[in-house]
């Protein structure tokens, strides 16, 4: 019987644990997306002027990362400056930063 609860027990520490993980990488995907959207995004798309406002387009994460590392009309590449990691923070950044 002790051990049963004891299984129990770490059946849900582990769960705990698991959804912790999630919310610390969900954090630190905005985090990291946010700078790079501060200081190479904003210039452009904060009030819409040069750039669409990115927090009304409706585009997968894909089709973003894949703007930024082509660039697209008059947006430019960024594929020199920013790793395929640092792209997807910063589309997860413009999708969940709502
Ligand atoms: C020099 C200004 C400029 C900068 C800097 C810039 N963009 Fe853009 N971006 C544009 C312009 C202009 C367009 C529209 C291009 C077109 O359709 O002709 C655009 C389009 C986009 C689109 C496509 C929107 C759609 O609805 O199709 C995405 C996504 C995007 N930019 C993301 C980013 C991200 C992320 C960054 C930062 C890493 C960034 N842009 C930096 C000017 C810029």
């Amino acid at each position: 019987m002790h051990k049963f609860i004891i299984k129990i027990l770490s059946i849900i520490s582990l769960l705990f644990l698991i959804a912790c993980g999630d919310k610390n990488s969900h954090d630190q995907k905005l985090a990291l997306g946010g700078e790079i959207y501060n200081s190479l995004c904003k210039s452009c798309h904060q009030a819409g002027e040069k750039g669409p406002n990115l927090y009304s387009i409706k585009l997968e994460t894909e089709s973003i990362i894949n703007v930024v590392a082509n660039g697209v009309g008059n947006m430019p590449s960024f594929k020199t400056l920013l790793t395929e990691e640092e792209m997807e923070n910063v589309a997860y950044f413009i999708l969940n930063n709502k």
